[in-house]
């Protein structure tokens, strides 16, 4: 061992011992003969100190900068008077260097992990290795450390068995792209990297290994956003011979634990669960923040009185009309604000607009458009809304969806920017009963709001034949502060309604046998009732660490146009490589 102790290590107790330490130069500072030196590692700094006393060392010490690499022998001292730092855990000593070794020199670094400023995130991210010095960053990679283990530990304690599953395999759909791999030996044949491990989960219920899981990395191709990344982990669980309430159960469990032993936060058991057609109505969004209220309030049935013209049209078209109240915000938002409002609504919704009302000291709704609405119907518009003096109320006019994401959206941005929460406040709850499937505008076709493997509610099942649309799944989102971080569903376990399903969703008897032969099969076989769930480890760091870039969460993360920039991944290969997949790449035409 190189070092006696770590840089986070010593004490007053310590006083007077010789120790050795390694690390990297976080700062120096040269006072008239005098070198002062923090020595940083992961478990903190210590301060080192070059005297006079000992002149070739303090020579040595005049050509150390940040970062370079250091072996330090000492003596353990108290720091002298009035030079105690209390915010360092080391702060009541310091090291006085009796020798100096450089175990290598850094090159002038693009920027200094002690910096206050963050540098930019390219900066970063090509130069991970110095990024990841950051003890903001070390605290995350520590919290996910804990995070897995914790989580580990539960399933571990409830009888899981860890089974891992193949990364090269068959496409398994969750709505994404596929990350494909050519194969060599099997010219012009693929496989896909799993989006999860949902199949081959399933196959081990069926196998009989009812209770699994699995800290699964998984891949998908799509559009990404601050919380998703193309590469990320999952903690994957099935169980057989389970309900729904077994499940959730099982997970409210971890949550209760996660939040005790990582936040110190006492969670009330069972977590609320709303349904998703509650908490679409209630608060626009399947994945609702219930840190705050401001929920939305259905104003479509006084619209229709009302002379505004947009407000009419709307409700006697049969769309809606939905506000929300920012309880006493109106001072907090100028004109200029709320035209700001109305940009990002219609900008990032799509919304026509967005109306408002402050309610004046006098308890009148006051706006522009105030003058469009009758003296009473604007008082029944304020006792729906719950309007005392000082609120502010906002609506959206639009077809069901529209209002929704207007609403949701706008319940967000407000709830941040009056800060409706404290930090480091945690909300867990469930969302249920979403819809088996879900219009996908791109493709015109329905396709499965989950998976396709997600069973019906048993009084649904007869509306597959009827009306798909409104047939409901056992399906359940565990939802933290307004983040969807984790999913899952009861299954389907026979073979006939998974093929019922396949067809609802546009695939032939043949192509269904083609893609998913092996399951229909296996679902003939002996297949236990079951279900499970993904957690979204990510996410978790994210929710927990107060975080609100995932790529924060991950040592080597992608940007946002899924590379590496560190390595430069993905990159060009050799025609030979290619050759022998028997792959010829044709480059995208410009424009
Ligand atoms: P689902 O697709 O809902 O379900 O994923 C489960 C959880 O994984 C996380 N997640 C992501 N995290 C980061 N980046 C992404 N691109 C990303 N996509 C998903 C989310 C999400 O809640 N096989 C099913 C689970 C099941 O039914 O058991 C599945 O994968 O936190
Ligand atoms: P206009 O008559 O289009 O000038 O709109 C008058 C006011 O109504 C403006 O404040 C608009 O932002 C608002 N508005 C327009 N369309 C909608 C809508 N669909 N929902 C809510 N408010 C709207």
């Amino acid at each position: 061992m190189l070092r006696s102790h770590t840089c986070g290590q010593l004490r007053a107790s310590n006083q007077d011992e010789t120790v050795t330490l390694c690390g990297w130069v976080d700062s120096y500072r040269d006072h008239g003969g005098t070198i002062f030196v923090d020595l940083r590692d992961r478990y903190g700094k210590s301060q080192v100190v070059f005297g006079p006393e000992t002149k070739e060392i303090l020579e040595q010490a005049k050509s150390l900068r940040n970062e370079d690499v250091i072996k330090v022998e000492g003596l353990v001292a108290p720091r002298p008077e009035g030079t105690v730092n209390p915010k360092l855990d080391t702060g009541e000593i310091e090291v006085r260097a009796a020798s100096l070794e450089l175990l290598n020199k850094c090159k002038q670094p693009p920027f200094v992990p002690s910096q206050q400023e963050l540098p930019g995130e390219d900066l970063r991210l090509r130069h991970r290795y110095l990024d990841l010095r950051r003890p903001a960053m070390q605290e995350t990679l520590m919290l996910r450390s804990r995070i897995i283990k914790a989580m580990r530990d539960y399933f571990e304690e409830h009888n899981f068995i860890d089974v891992e599953t193949p990364v090269l395999g068959r496409s398994t759909p969750e709505g994404a792209r596929d990350y494909l791999v050519p194969s060599r030996v099997h010219p012009g044949s693929f496989f896909a990297l799993p989006q999860s491990p949902q199949l081959y989960k399933q196959i081990l219920m069926i196998a009989g290994y009812d209770r699994y899981v699995q800290v699964a990395r998984c891949f998908r191709d799509e559009d990404l956003r601050a919380d998703r990344q193309p590469e990320f982990t999952q903690l994957d669980v099935e169980m057989s011979f389970i309900d729904i309430d077994d499940i959730i159960g099982m997970i409210d469990g971890l949550v209760a634990r996660l939040a005790k032993d990582l936040l110190n936060i006492d969670v009330a058991l069972p977590l609320p669960r709303m349904t998703y057609d509650e908490a679409m109505e209630r608060y626009g969004h399947d994945a609702p923040d219930l840190r705050y209220g401001m929920e939305l309030i259905d104003c479509t049935d006084l619209a229709a009185e009302a002379e505004f013209r947009v407000f009419k049209a709307v409700a006697e078209s049969g769309g809606r009309v939905r506000g929300i109240n920012a309880k006493g915000a109106a001072p907090n938002y100028s004109r200029k604000d709320i035209d700001g409002l109305t940009d990002y609504v219609i900008q990032d919704f799509g919304a026509k607009g967005m109306a408002w009302f402050k309610v004046d000291d006098e308890g009148k709704l006051a706006s522009p458009i105030a003058k469009n609405f009758s003296d009473d119907l604007l008082a029944k518009i304020k006792v729906r809304m719950g309007g005392e003096p000082g609120d502010f109320l906002l609506f959206s006019a639009d077809d069901y969806e529209v209002t929704c994401r207007t609403l949701n959206g706008l319940r967000r941005r407000l709830a941040k920017e009056l800060k409706l929460y404290e930090p480091g406040q945690m909300h867990f709850s469930w969302v249920t009963e979403f819809p088996m499937f879900e219009f996908d505008d791109e493709e015109q076709r329905w396709v499965a709001m989950h998976h396709p493997f997600t069973a019906p509610r048993p009084q649904d099942v007869g509306l597959l034949d009827t009306e798909p649309r409104n047939a409901r799944a056992i399906a359940y989102d565990l939802v933290i502060n307004g983040s969807e971080a984790g999913g899952g569903t009861i299954r389907i376990h026979d073979s006939a309604t998974q093929q019922k399903v396949f067809g609802l969703l546009g695939m032939d008897e043949e192509s269904a046998r083609e893609r998913f032969g092996f399951l229909l099969d296996a679902l003939q076989y002996g297949a236990p009732p079951h279900g499970g769930i993904a957690l979204g480890i990510d996410r978790f760091v994210m929710l927990f660490g107060g975080l609100d870039n995932i790529r924060d969460c991950i040592a080597f993360p992608k940007t946002q146009k899924a590379a590496d920039m560190m390595t430069g991944a993905p990159g060009a290969v050799d025609n030979k490589q290619l050759q022998e997949l028997y792959i010829k790449s044709i480059k995208p035409q410009d424009g």
